[in-house]
């Protein structure tokens, strides 16, 4: 059986993708990129914001002319956080899908695939299930993604997730292990932990500073980042190992949401901006150039003008790396849902816009610190149609682009000087 993938949404959904992967070439099945050589095509979807499930809509329309013309045995499954969220509707809908497939139901998928029924849906949460024994699909040969946790228990207001993923779960740190060593043994030297609250980790007497530790010591792993923590659970000892273990990176992606204590109380957020800034001071002031990145929402039910200001005095302060900015979306079933919104679409657009244009111009100084220095990539990939150019990543998740060299492959250590920046992209040259 060939089988075709297509990944929508967070980093969680490409490991699940991942996952099932594996779980289908352990059957004998094997990857194809064309979706017209499928005998099974897998649409993992998002439900974050309401685009994201109307993109993953059309999307799996794209694939029903292949069933029609091509190849009407084709099996279409959707999966991930949409497939939960309005599978029955989807499999109204859509005639031509197969199977809807949730996210603690995908041990089933070889199953359905090779089994003979037509339709089926699998959406039951289980609270046990943490794919324990499994190792994701190694997608990039020198750098993995490993789900730590599934689910969330954090109720934010506005947030489906927990809706979609159901209550958190972590996984057991043995079977974390065995999958980082797995992962080491074939070749991985950077790995990236996920979970929805991802710092909160705990298994017995492990919690993620342990965690931390114990991946690190795991012969072959030179670099650990992590997505995404929660700006509440920072504790002291887990500030300490960021800082002094060398092998975990200088980069942190810590959702702000909003900079206004009202707003943030309103998101059921469960900090304030004194500990979301006493944790961004502990990481910047042992390392001024640590990334850090975040997630805001614009435009959330009640924000005013003055808590929209408290926003950008935040991204001010802190001097993202990066961010992602968004405008809020009501999503059904949750608690905000339910509050009538009084920003137009364009009022919340025209925050958006401001926001994107402060944290451009932050960006673009973020990098400029960059200049002059001489750093250890992780080169990941060629940059340029002719092969011309190499990308690689800095400890502090910085991209930089050089000229490509014979010597030099994806998943090598290089040095470079970087000695550029175009547009907002630092270029550099190797330091032999
Ligand atoms: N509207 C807009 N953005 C949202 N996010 C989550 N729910 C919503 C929503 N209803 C954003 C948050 C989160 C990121 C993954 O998506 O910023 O951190
Ligand atoms: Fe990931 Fe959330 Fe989207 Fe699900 S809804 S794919 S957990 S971002």
């Amino acid at each position: 059986m060939k089988y075709y993938t297509a990944t929508y949404g967070c980093q969680m959904n490409e490991y699940d993708t991942a996952l099932i992967a594996s779980m289908l070439e352990r059957d004998g099945a094997i990857s194809v990129d064309n979706p017209e050589e499928a005998d099974a095509i897998i649409v993992n979807t998002c439900s974050v914001r309401e685009k994201a499930e109307e993109t993953a809509i059309t999307h799996i329309g794209v694939y029903k002319p292949i069933k029609d013309d091509i190849n009407p045995n084709l099996k279409i499954v959707v999966t991930g956080c949409m497939a939960q969220n309005r599978g029955h509707e989807i499999m109204r809908r859509l005639p031509y899908v197969n199977y809807v497939v949730g996210p603690d139901q995908y041990r089933k998928i070889p199953n359905l695939l090779f089994g003979k029924q037509k339709r089926r849906y699998e959406l039951e949460f289980d609270r046990e299930e943490n794919y324990v024994g499994e190792s994701a699909k190694i997608v990039n040969p020198y750098s993995a993604q490993i789900a730590i946790q599934r689910g969330c228990n954090k109720r934010c207001s506005y947030c489906i997730v927990p809706y979609v993923r159901g209550p958190e779960k972590y996984r057991e740190c043995s079977d974390i292990l065995r999958e980082v060593k797995d992962a080491a043994g074939r070749g991985v030297t950077e790995i990236m932990l996920l979970g929805q609250t991802v710092n909160a980790y705990k298994d017995g007497n492990e919690d993620f500073a342990s965690l931390l530790n114990r991946i690190s010591d795991i012969d072959g792993i030179r670099r650990i980042r992590f997505t995404s923590p929660h700006p509440r659970h920072y504790t002291d000892e887990l500030l300490r190992v960021l800082i002094e273990n060398p092998k975990v990176c200088h980069q942190a992606h810590i959702p702000l949401q909003s900079g206004s204590n009202a707003m943030l109380k309103k998101m059921r957020r469960q900090h304030d901006m004194d500990t979301y800034f006493g944790v961004i001071d502990t990481l910047r002031s042992a390392d001024p150039l640590y990334h850090i990145s975040t997630d805001i929402i614009c435009g959330f039910v009640g924000e005013t003008d003055e808590d929209f200001e408290q926003t950008l005095e935040a991204v001010r302060r802190v001097q993202y790396d990066t961010a992602f900015m968004f405008i809020y979306s009501p999503r059904e079933g949750t608690e905000s849902f339910k509050e009538t919104e009084i920003l137009t679409e364009e009022q919340k657009k025209a925050r958006h816009t401001r926001l994107v244009e402060l944290q451009n111009a932050i960006t673009l100084e973020r990098n400029k610190l960059m200049l002059g220095r001489t750093e250890t990539l992780l080169v990941e990939r060629s940059s340029s149609k002719d092969d011309s150019e190499m990308l690689g990543r800095t400890d502090n998740y910085k991209k930089v682009i050089f000229p490509a060299d014979a010597s030099v492959k994806p998943g090598d250590y290089v040095q470079c000087k970087i000695d550029d920046i175009r547009g907002w992209t630092l270029r550099g040259t190797l330091v032999k």
